[in-house]
């Protein structure tokens, strides 16, 4: 079964081309550098620049991964949540194309592949497991058994934790998006200095950064081990872009070994937004028989 995914909710736009348990390409052609000088994502320079890349991507997908676009049995796009005119574009190419290839189009929550980026490797969660999602938009703690099923157990009242990072990095004068940045700094800096002292942030930009995040860590890793005791539940995953965050890994490996669970983070690849997550997404989807109608629309609001 050959899908081809299609992501395109932010700022990156991405396919990839998924063959029965296999990553056979996966492109992400990011759009950061554009968005950088506004400090954050600009929603119509970002839908702008999807129109502009969409075709190329999927072209550079299907090359990559040595396929022909009528070889392909299913289309995935993600149809929310996100950006409306990001979304948008993506998943109004997707179905066209699927529609030209008469083949089953399958809308995917961005979330639900987040949660399933974990089985893409390198270490696959038994089931259930506790997936803790953390990215630019969300932070929630989910209980996920059989596929499709998945309760949530919390979220943030405030600020999504990758948002945090982005918004502590601008105001550290640092670039966007700003997670992988402040990780940078905070692996030389001091996290017990928690005075944020304006006129001096260039002298003490590497504690600044591990001092922030150091208290954005403690308190995703102390929500997880509050649902582990909870619940008894012995797998853990952690995914989205912030799982790409070195202090997190290092830290939720360590809850692992004292609370005697396995703890599963994607390779870093499939921690940001990508389309691998949504091909395969989309895959288990059809395998389960569904398939999405044509006249299916976005949901920039769209939960798990
Ligand atoms: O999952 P993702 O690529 O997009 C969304 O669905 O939001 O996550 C992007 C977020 C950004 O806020 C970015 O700053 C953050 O992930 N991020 C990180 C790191 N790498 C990316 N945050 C902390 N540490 C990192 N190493
Ligand atoms: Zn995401």
């Amino acid at each position: 079964m050959l899908v081809l995914g299609i992501e395109s909710s932010c700022d990156d736009t991405a396919a990839a081309v998924w063959d029965d348990g296999t990553v056979r390409s996966n492109v992400v052609s990011s759009q950061a550098d554009l968005h950088e000088e506004y400090g954050g994502v600009v929603p119509e320079l970002a839908s702008r620049n999807h129109q502009r890349l969409i075709v190329p991507v999927v072209q550079r997908a299907l090359a990559e991964a040595d396929a022909d676009a009528r070889a392909l049995d299913a289309i995935a796009g993600t149809y929310g949540p996100g950006l409306p005119g990001s979304l948008l574009v993506g998943l109004s190419f997707a179905k066209a194309l699927a529609q030209g290839l008469d083949v089953p189009l399958i809308g995917v929550n961005h979330l639900e592949g987040h949660v399933y980026s974990v089985d893409l490797g390198p270490e696959r969660p038994a089931r259930p497991f506790l997936c803790l999602i953390v990215s630019g938009g969300h932070t929630e703690l989910m209980h996920v058994g059989d596929d499709f099923q998945h309760d949530v157990l919390g979220r943030t009242r405030d600020d999504a934790a990758g948002e945090a990072f982005d918004k502590m990095a601008q105001l550290f004068g640092l670039g966007y998006p700003g997670g992988p940045d402040i990780d940078r700094h905070a692996e030389s800096g001091a996290p017990t200095f928690h005075d944020f002292p304006r006129s001096r942030l260039d002298e003490h930009l590497d504690d600044l950064c591990a001092s922030v995040r150091a208290a954005v860590v403690d308190v995703l890793v102390d929500a997880v081990r509050r649902a582990v005791e909870a619940t008894g539940v012995g797998h853990v995953a952690v995914v989205g872009g912030v799982a790409a965050n070195s202090a997190l890994r290092r830290r939720m490996k360590a809850l692992g070994r004292d609370e005697g669970v396995d703890v599963s983070v994607p390779d870093l690849a499939y921690c940001m937004d990508n389309a691998a997550m949504i091909a395969q997404a989309g895959a288990r989807r059809l395998a389960a028989g569904h398939a999405s109608p044509p006249t299916l629309d976005v949901h920039p609001s769209l939960q798990l």
